[in-house]
């Protein structure tokens, strides 16, 4: 099988990378690009701290990228969520790369998807608590001694007003979107650091920018959270060259995130008017969301192994899907930009005097 690898790395490590991958018979073509690789430049220091020659190595080996087509093994992916919608295409869309997937689902037998040798399920609630978390995912890196591409994408969405939901449904929420990640995560990353070719997928939403609607606080909040925990992983990771990709889809076509009911249980009577439309509103959804989650998640795909609509492209942390998505993430960057040119006599106004 041949497929794109992103290398982006300095000459030396670019081979060891590569000897330690391939077979002996492995195929190797070098871009124009990956020949100029040892002219890399990396930053010296981060927030005032020096890096050591081997955190640079790595800087470089994340911040660099040529195009080099090799033959390679393929990879193994762990995909949280699996029961349905983009969980249950992505595992499909990595198979049918010829890659191998362990698919997590809270049931097992809710996972609805042709057996494989390339395919083995195991349970998995990311809620369930770190400990739990890590003795699976120990369990799951044993399959095929490895996982190459972490897939956060278990996921629920809980309406409500934030008045009536408190904190805890905010809580609730956190608990499978934010600490779920996170847990998975960080019980994946020392299989992912043994990788050496890892990618952690965070699935986020478009709901980080479209944050003024009304009903939707709970869930905003904690797509805004998994983006930013995205985002500084980015850097803490880079030195080990793990990449993050956080994806933003905007209204896609799947079975169960609209699963639960809008928060009525403690009614507001001040509210009723606004709920009433946020309710209305929400439930017209379903159904009519214009995002196919096959080719989404075939996106995906592409973007992890650099190939399709990827190859070529440098790797990108964000992966935004749906026009809605594009139109969400232009208005928040608009309005946020206008403040800091209309008030920036006032932003700036304010420190010490000399
Ligand atoms: N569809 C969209 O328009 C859209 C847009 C932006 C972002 N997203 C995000 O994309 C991801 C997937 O959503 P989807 O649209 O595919 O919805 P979905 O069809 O409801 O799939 C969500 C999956 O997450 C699983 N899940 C929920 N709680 C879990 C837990 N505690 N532990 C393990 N798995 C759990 C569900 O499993 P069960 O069957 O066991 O409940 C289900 O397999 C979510 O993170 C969602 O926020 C979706």
């Amino acid at each position: 099988m041949t497929c794109t690898l992103l290398m982006r790395s300095s000459r030396r490590i670019c081979i060891e990378t590569i000897r330690r991958y391939l077979p002996a018979s492995s195929k190797m073509i070098y871009s124009a690009a990956g020949r100029n690789l040892d002219t890399a430049s990396a930053p010296q220091s981060h927030c005032g701290t020096k890096y050591s020659d081997r955190t640079l190595t790595s800087y470089r080996t994340y911040h660099q990228q040529s195009s080099v087509a090799v033959e390679t093994r393929p990879q193994v992916w762990l995909i949280t969520g699996c029961s349905s919608g983009f969980g249950r295409r992505l595992v499909t869309s990595a198979l049918a790369r010829g890659d191998r997937v362990i698919a997590t689902a809270r049931t097992v037998e809710d996972i609805k998807i042709p057996s494989s040798p390339n395919l083995n399920v195991l349970q998995l609630d990311v809620t369930a608590g770190f400990e739990v978390i890590k003795a699976r995912l120990d369990q799951a890196a044993k399959i095929w001694g490895q996982i190459d591409v972490l897939v956060n994408n278990a996921g629920a969405g809980y309406l409500g007003m934030l008045e009536e939901g408190r904190s805890d449904l905010l809580e609730k929420q956190f608990k499978v979107n934010v600490m779920g990640t996170l847990d998975v995560t960080s019980a994946a990353l020392p299989h992912l650091r043994a990788s050496k070719s890892a990618t952690v997928v965070i699935l986020g939403s478009r709901s980080a920018y479209t944050t003024e609607r009304a009903g939707l606080g709970f869930y905003s909040a904690s797509k805004a959270a998994v983006h930013s925990l995205g985002e500084t992983l980015s850097v803490e990771l880079a030195p080990f060259a793990i990449k993050v990709l956080i994806v933003a889809p905007g209204a896609f076509k799947t079975e169960g995130i609209y699963r639960q009911s809008f928060f009525t249980a403690n009614s507001i009577p001040a509210y009723d008017e606004l709920r009433n439309i946020a309710m209305k509103r929400f439930s017209a959804v379903p159904g009519t969301q214009k995002g196919d989650p096959d080719k989404a998640m075939e996106t995906v795909v592409d973007v992890v192994k650099g190939e399709g609509k990827a190859k070529g492209r440098p790797w990108p942390l964000y992966l935004a899907l749906g026009d809605d998505a594009d139109e969400g993430i232009r208005q928040k960057s608009t309005k946020l930009l206008r403040h800091v040119d209309e008030w920036g006599d006032v932003i700036k106004g304010v420190n010490f005097d000399p």
